[in-house]
């Protein structure tokens, strides 16, 4: 009886688990999934998808930035992205007199289009290395598999790009180190702002409604891509041409109802959906909470100083959004891990799993070897979250620890005058880039804050010895925490800080002078109690959970060869696709979620003067006077402004284009909902949604609110 019920439970949980899920490898999806994609809906050739001999559209889509997507859209190099891609160039275009990011931004023509520090990259081709990396790996575990694993990477990669700046190599593993893809790109790094709304459209919801849907955020921003006159990826140049690329994507304005296609190419950055039970628990008792923990301090911190002042608030935007945005993600994917029972579902499959491999040497220790693995890990993994998001939390301890490579070559008896002057000369542009970004006050508060948590969460025997017995000693008061006077301490007496004591140990470089300094002893004490006591601990947790992984994986497929052949590899920030439907959902009991939102809905959301709810007045005048333009979908009569499907997408694919069935672009994925959060460790079929900005939205803010129709005008509109 038990069994049976066991198993229609287990019948249940794959079923739930491949419906729209699945981010597809642009190569294999002939092999795998096209069939189907074409049973949805879709129109195309396979060839008009992935091809290596004629354009397709994978021609069309960029890394954009370190962690974005981003797609080309006219014959002239533009690209559309996220507005959350850009904030951090869009921050640095603007000044307190010229606030790009506050008012927005559109370039009159090209010669206006302003200089960035985005490159974006292009995929050229994509290889299958496994048996070249496999041999180098042979048959090793642990610490030696992954130095090998290093130097195999590295070696392909020197041997395709060798000293081409404008080219760029990945050699990724698939199916946790049983297979091994080298993805290699064309690197452009002549990338120019076109144009942006104001940051109340397109961060309007703010970090309320960030993750979550029903959503109205205007979530875009317009870049182009140039090139060399010769048709060569360059440095940026006054005399570069806008960039012919082999592909771009033509935009519908025609709409599209509930249930129809949609597909999106992109960049996930990273899932786990083969997460085991033990990992979700580390995630959920420790990793999570004590993140969260950490960065609701920094934010408070951070907050109330860009509150103050719009020039601290420029200065903290892009620090502060990213910190936000993962800060709000781990608090949700918690709850939903919890709320699903994600870690029951896992312990489920672990048993099918441990039942199948009785009597398999290979296999039957895996599971008992991950508890000891765990349970050998789980009393450092506070320590370990506390150095990442606390100590290195404070950007004035972050960048002293940067002074011990200067540590490192100053110590050196043989170091020549050469390698001296060059750590210093980098420590000095160090220097300017990390005063460029410190705000000293939130800083400050964020260090006494830290210590103070860290002397709380952390046990006495793996503290720093001495440092707090010293700290105590030194500042013990009672009217105000010593914790706050030894970091005003820090702050007051760090030559990080002080140009004339700078510029003395600029002058003369010692080892004396760098370790008697208040920031950098601080931050050391903690990375040197990190690097002597635990850092190996983690690595060492690290390593056997890959080797387990890897296992693992081998396992399951010989147990279910047919399933695991047609799935899909988690996600590695590599090109991937995902198909399904525009959908509409029942996020719980006896409440439905339309699958649009609109211009109203906008409006009707309006707070005056609100942080994150305020809007422009021209954009409430164009809404009182209901000019759509073109843009105005027939069936609503508003403007749709965001949409849901039912893609299968994670961090990274921010930006990504949604298209539908003729593969034309109806807009930019841009967020997951906060009822799925737990998707990167495991996919939800009937919540599971991924928020996009609506195609014509983006037009109508480009054209009637930011008054730029001439870039509407490059763009192929299918209408
Ligand atoms: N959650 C979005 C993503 O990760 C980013 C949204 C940025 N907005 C914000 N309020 N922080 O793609």
């Amino acid at each position: 009886m038990k069994k049976f019920f066991l198993s229609i439970a287990l019948v249940l949980f794959m079923f739930r688990t491949y419906a729209d899920e699945g981010m597809w490898i642009p190569l294999l999806l002939g092999e795998q999934v096209y069939k189907d994609m074409v049973k949805k809906g879709l129109k195309l050739k396979p060839e008009q998808l992935y091809s290596i001999n004629q354009s397709s559209i994978k021609d069309a889509i960029i890394i954009f930035g370190g962690g974005c997507t981003g797609e080309i859209v006219s014959d002239k190099g533009l690209i559309f992205t996220n507005h959350h891609c850009g904030y951090d160039a869009i921050a640095n275009a603007s000044t307190v007199e010229h606030n790009y990011l506050r008012d927005g931004f559109f370039a009159a023509d090209m010669s206006k289009e302003i200089q960035s520090k985005i490159s974006v990259r292009f995929l050229n081709r994509i290889e299958d290395v496994t048996d070249r990396v496999m041999k180098e790996l042979g048959n090793t575990n642990g610490m030696e598999r992954a130095q090998k694993l290093i130097a195999a990477q590295s070696s392909i990669v020197k041997e395709v790009v060798g000293g081409d700046e404008f080219k760029a190599a990945v050699v990724v593993s698939l199916f946790k180190g049983n297979q091994y893809f080298l993805y290699v790109y064309d690197v452009f790094k002549d990338v120019r702002l076109v144009g942006n709304p104001p940051e109340s459209i397109g961060k309007f919801g703010g970090d309320t409604d960030n993750w979550e849907w029903p959503r109205h955020t205007g979530d875009f921003s317009v870049f182009r891509v140039y090139m060399s006159k010769d048709g060569k990826p360059a440095n940026y140049s006054a005399d570069n041409v806008p960039l012919k690329p082999k592909h771009f994507l033509p935009v519908s304005i025609k709409g599209f109802k509930d249930g129809d296609y949609s597909m999106i190419f992109g960049y996930p950055g990273s899932t786990n959906r083969y997460e085991t039970s033990y990992g979700v628990k580390l995630s959920t008792d420790i990793n999570n909470p004590v993140l969260v923990k950490l960065r609701d301090m920094r934010l408070k911190y951070m907050f109330s100083e860009m509150m103050k002042d719009p020039a601290i608030k420029l200065q903290l935007a892009s620090s502060y959004a990213s910190i936000a945005n993962y800060w709000k993600f781990y608090d949700g994917e918690t709850k939903q891990l919890l709320k699903y029972d994600i870690f029951g579902q896992k312990q489920n499959t672990e048993t099918n799993f441990v039942a199948w491999a009785k009597g398999k040497a290979e296999y039957e220790n895996i599971f008992s070897d991950y508890q000891k693995n765990y349970e050998a890990w789980r009393p450092y993994a506070t320590q370990a979250v506390y150095m990442r998001e606390g100590i290195m939390g404070s950007p004035l301890l972050a960048y002293a620890a940067s002074w011990s490579g200067l540590e490192q070559v100053l110590s050196k008896k043989d170091a020549s005058k050469e390698d001296i002057a060059k750590a210093i000369n980098n420590a000095k542009v160090a220097r300017e880039n990390f005063l460029k970004d410190e705000n000293k006050k939130s800083d400050q508060n964020i260090l006494a804050s830290v210590l103070m948590m860290y002397n709380t969460d952390i046990p006495k025997e793996q503290q720093p010895a001495g440092f707090y017995e010293d700290l105590f000693k030194r500042f013990n008061s009672i009217d105000e925490s010593p914790y706050k006077r030894y970091a005003a301490d820090v702050f007051e007496n760090t030559m990080a800080f002080d140009g004339n004591k700078w510029n003395d140990f600029i002058a003369n470089p010692t080892t004396a002078a760098l370790q008697a300094d208040a920031a950098y002893k601080t931050s050391m004490a903690f990375v040197k109690n990190w690097n002597v006591n635990y850092i190996s601990k983690n690595q060492a947790f690290v390593n056997k959970n890959n080797d387990l992984g890897r296992e693992y994986m081998k396992g399951l497929f010989e147990k279910e060869p047919a399933k695991m052949k047609g799935t899909y590899p988690d996600a590695n920030f590599t090109m991937r696709v995902s198909y399904g439907n525009v959908k509409s959902y029942q996020p719980k009991d006896a409440v439905k979620y339309d699958f649009v939102c609109t211009l109203s809905g906008v409006a009707a959301k309006y707070v005056p003067g609100d942080y994150e709810f305020d809007l422009p007045a021209k954009f409430l005048d164009l809404y009182k006077a209901k000019d759509f333009g073109e843009y105005a979908d027939a069936k609503y009569k508003d403007i749709i402004v965001t949409f849901i499907t039912t893609n299968d997408i994670t961090g990274g694919n921010s930006g990504s284009p949604v298209l539908n069935a003729n593969g034309e672009l109806i807009g930019l994925a841009f967020d997951g909902n906060y009822e799925a959060l737990s998707h990167k460790l495991a996919f939800d079929k009937d919540l599971n949604r991924t928020i996009c900005v609506d195609v014509r939205y983006v037009l109508w803010c480009i054209d009637k609110l930011g008054g730029a129709k001439h870039i509407v005008d490059e763009l192929k509109l299918v209408k």
